[in-house]
């Protein structure tokens, strides 16, 4: 897996320096809310999982619908494996090598990663890869901001899919056009209440995107930093085991923590295989941060703080005291947007705004969520970025 995923950083190169047209940029977008026209492919759907069943059960109606789409999904990375890796032994590493890994996985993942193999008959090492994947190649950008009346309003670009593979006929990304049939909502319950609901990609066990309703809301971006992901998967392959899946975090997060302060503090102190950042929004004002974490703890949180009239903390995959890498700056862009709506009109259909203007949204933007706290309320759209469109 570790050569995989080398293998693939060297075909960035060769990707980068060809066929892209430079940045493409717009004024903000209004009006967007409800979504509707050529960005949005329309509403995902919802699924129950119920905790209280065998983790291998959970998953059951998510995947019976969606294994056609997951199993196409899980094509499309082999076919990749296979560009890189001709003879097909990587493919046949995957296979001999994931289920025996997954074994060093600690539950429910474990057996909830059994339950999907079983349910969709596509093997267990594929499934194990699959959600190996989205732990090193997330590019986002989420931002929590305050109305004027101490209402907090989360939203996010999930992007997904960089560099891996271009289809140049339909100029679109392979991977992240497969994954957008694959996005489903999730409403996690205990004793038929809601404990937690999320946006998902179905197959994949941890999460990236959810709410507690009534308590916090939470996204994770990538960080992509020297002593990066690579390293700590490399580590955890090679037995030294003591950090955590970053995406396993924020899913325990989300099931066991009981306030912000509480999910604020193990984001920032639990030990991680690779960098993150973890946005977080509480439900009173104030409530709401950039937590950015190195394997080992949190480096730096950016909280909201209306004295300094910042109502909004926003992050794409930057650290927020450096300037964005020239090639892609989609903090201007959105920063820009939230400054022109200003604090007294933000709201979920405004946040929609600003995550649908280029290049916020791109080529890589597989769904919006949008999450207000108070309410308890979790929604998401499957989007498209017609042309002419950044490609990430
Ligand atoms: C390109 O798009 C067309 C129409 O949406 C689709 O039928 C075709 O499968 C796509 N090609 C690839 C290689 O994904
Ligand atoms: C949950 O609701 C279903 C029907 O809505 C009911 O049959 C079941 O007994 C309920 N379970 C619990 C634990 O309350
Ligand atoms: C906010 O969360 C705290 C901790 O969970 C809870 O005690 C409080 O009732 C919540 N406040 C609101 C307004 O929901
Ligand atoms: C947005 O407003 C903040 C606070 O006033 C300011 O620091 C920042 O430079 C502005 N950004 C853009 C892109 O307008
Ligand atoms: C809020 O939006 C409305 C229309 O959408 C506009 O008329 C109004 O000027 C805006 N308010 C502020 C403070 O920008």
């Amino acid at each position: 897996m570790g050569r995989c995923v080398f293998l693939v950083l060297a075909a960035l190169f060769s990707v980068t320096s060809t066929q892209f047209k430079p940045p493409y940029a717009e004024d903000c977008r209004t009006g967007m809310y409800p979504p509707t026209g050529p960005t949005s492919r329309g509403a995902a759907s919802w699924y129950t999982l119920n905790l209280d069943l065998p983790p291998s059960e959970r998953w059951t109606a998510v995947i019976t619908d969606k294994k056609t789409y997951l199993a196409n999904m899980i094509q499309a990375i082999k076919d990749l494996a296979n560009a890189f890796v001709p003879s097909g032994r990587l493919v046949e590493l995957v296979d001999i090598t994931l289920p025996w890994m997954l074994d060093t996985l600690p539950n429910p993942f474990k057996e909830e990663i059994k339950g999907i193999a079983t349910v969709s008959g596509i093997p267990l090492g594929e499934v194990v890869l699959f959600n190996i994947f989205y732990e090193v190649f997330t590019v986002c950008t989420s931002v929590v901001a305050e109305d004027s009346n101490g209402n907090l309003v989360h939203g996010r670009n999930m992007d997904f899919g960089l560099f891996m593979g271009w289809d140049v006929k339909n100029k679109s990304w392979i991977i992240s056009e497969r994954l957008k049939p694959l996005v489903v909502n999730l409403d996690f319950q205990r004793k038929n209440q809601t404990v937690f609901k999320s946006t998902n990609f179905a197959g994949y066990v941890g999460m990236l995107t959810g709410i507690k309703p009534h308590m916090f809301t939470l996204s994770m971006n990538e960080r992509f930093s020297f002593d990066g992901g690579y390293i700590g998967i490399l580590e955890w392959i090679l037995w030294k085991r003591d950090g955590m899946w970053m995406s396993f975090l924020t899913r325990s997060v989300l099931e066991n923590a009981n306030s912000y302060e509480e999910a604020k503090m193990r984001l920032a102190q639990t030990k991680l295989l690779a960098p993150a950042y973890f946005i977080l929004g509480g439900n009173q004002t104030g409530q709401g941060c950039i937590i950015t974490r190195s394997r080992q703890n949190s480096i730096n949180i950016l909280e909201i703080d209306l004295k300094l009239n910042r109502w909004y903390v926003l992050e794409t995959n930057y650290d927020h005291w450096e300037e964005p890498f020239f090639l892609d700056d989609r903090r201007t862009p959105a920063m820009k947007c939230m400054n022109q709506t200003t604090q007294a009109n933000i709201s979920v259909k405004t946040i929609y705004d600003v995550l649908s203007t280029k290049p916020v949204l791109n080529k890589l933007t597989t769904y919006t969520t949008l999450m207000q706290v108070s309410e308890g309320k979790l929604e998401s759209y499957i989007r498209d970025c017609p042309d002419p469109c950044m490609p990430w």
